[in-house]
């Protein structure tokens, strides 16, 4: 199938856009500067689901000067950026993106994307290696392996590696630190609440936040909401990590104890109906509620449909549902990651390392094959230290190092004072 978009016509502006970011992203452009020399990933075949951003169209990028014959499909309906998907076509990459594209486009896309039988394929919320599972086995064969960019995606693949269902190895992206404690954290911190306030453009100072789950992705919303002014809530199901917000000045309750208080909800936990009837039921009118965790199920909006007596578009992204009561409670971009769906996602400067990973696992995953086994992998701690040390020098920035004697003194045990 030949490529998929909304418009051509909007690549010179999603070229300009694409160029943008990439005055930020100086760790993938070191690393496509040794692609283009080395050529690792020569002759490969490789699809990618990710979310169709700037950051992305850099990436497809790199990948290309490595070597690869890259196409790109989108990871979620509502967060492709059609001007990029243009410019990435002009440039010659297959793409099947449209921006809100129905479910069936979303799927047949993502079966175009596999339609060039990749080697590699690189997920952001583990569709690709879903569906290849699933439909595709006899594709597995020619596969040398598959990377996952975000923390649900890594849940699905140990839950089918759990079951011994696996068919090849597959690098979780998401677990190296240069990708979770910035990307998570820093990147879904800042770009959640650069969707709602594009959306809506409240005033976050003085307001009530709730924030559920104070995982990486709900610490930085805190504490981004928090720098704004905001009073945050966080609302947590693990012991420690609700200890955590405490410690760090949050205050912590049962969501149902939340509910009456806020003004905004974001739910940033990868779990199901996180907010529910009850929940609802609780709100107070005019309460605003989005989502940034992967899938578009931490609301329960069939839940929130059936109390409802109406819904109308009151703005782009906003959703009003008036319930039968006359409350009403402000939906944004249908519970899909509000980062991505009102915002533009997150900042070039995260996605310049998380987007390195992908790059250096695209290569490990091809230079290790014939070690590999079906089975979720990190990838080695030197990756994760270089891609750091690179950043840091993009910088200007050089840190101190172990002496010997202190190599020495670290890695024993005689001596004590
Ligand atoms: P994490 O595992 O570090 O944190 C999730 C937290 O939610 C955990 O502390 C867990 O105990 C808590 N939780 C689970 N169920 C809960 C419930 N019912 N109520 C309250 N808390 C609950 O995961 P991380 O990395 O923070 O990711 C969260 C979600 O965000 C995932 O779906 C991930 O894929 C997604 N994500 C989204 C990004 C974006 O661009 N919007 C970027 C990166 C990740």
């Amino acid at each position: 199938m030949a490529s998929d978009i909304t418009s051509i016509k909007l690549a010179k502006v999603g070229q300009a856009r694409v160029d943008w970011a990439g005055r930020f992203m100086p760790v993938l452009a070191s690393i496509r500067k040794r692609f283009e020399k080395e050529k690792p990933l020569k002759g490969l075949r490789l699809s990618a689901c990710l979310h169709v951003t700037t950051e992305t169209a850099q990436l497809m990028h790199t990948l290309r000067a490595g070597g690869a014959d890259v196409s790109l499909c989108a990871s979620n309906p509502l967060s492709t950026q059609d001007d990029t998907a243009a410019a990435l076509v002009a440039s010659g990459f297959k793409v099947y993106a449209r921006r809100g594209e129905d479910r069936k486009t979303y799927y047949k896309h993502i079966l175009a994307c596999l339609d060039s039988k990749p080697h590699v394929t690189m997920d952001d919320g583990a569709d690709l290696v879903s569906v290849i599972h699933q439909k595709y086995q006899k594709m597995v064969s020619t596969m040398v392996g598959s990377t996952e960019e975000t923390t649900t995606g890594v849940i699905r693949l140990k839950a089918l590696a759990a079951e011994k269902r696996l068919l090849f190895p597959v690098v979780a992206v998401n677990d190296s630190q240069t990708k979770f404690m910035f990307d998570n954290r820093y990147g879904t911190g800042q770009s959640t609440l650069d969707g709602v306030i594009r959306a809506t453009n409240i005033l976050l100072a003085g307001s009530v936040i709730v924030v559920c789950g104070y995982g990486w992705c709900g610490r930085g919303v805190a504490s981004r909401a928090r720098g704004m002014g905001a009073h945050v809530i966080v609302t947590e199901v693990d012991q420690v990590r609700a200890l955590e917000a405490i410690m760090d000045g949050y205050q912590v309750m049962t969501l149902a104890k939340a509910a009456p208080l806020a003004d905004l909800f974001i739910t940033v936990t990868g779990d199901i109906h996180v907010i529910h009837k009850a929940i609802f039921q609780k709100m107070k009118d005019g309460a605003v509620v989005c989502n940034s965790g992967h899938f578009n199920v931490e609301i329960d909006l069939e839940a929130l449909k059936k109390m409802s007596q109406s819904v109308r578009e009151v703005k782009p992204q906003i959703n009003e549902y008036t319930l039968r009561s006359g409350k009403k409670v402000l939906i944004l971009s249908e519970g899909r990651l509000v980062n991505l769906s009102c915002a533009e996602g997150h900042p070039a400067q995260v996605m310049d390392m998380s987007f390195a990973n992908q790059a250096l696992s695209a290569e490990w995953l091809v230079k290790n094959k014939k070690k590999l086994k079906a089975q979720v992998y990190r990838l080695p701690e030197q990756i994760d230290q270089e891609i750091a040390r690179l950043k840091l020098s993009s910088r200007g920035i050089v840190t101190d190092r172990l002496t010997p004697e202190q190599k020495k003194y670290l890695a024993s045990w005689e001596s004590g004072t």
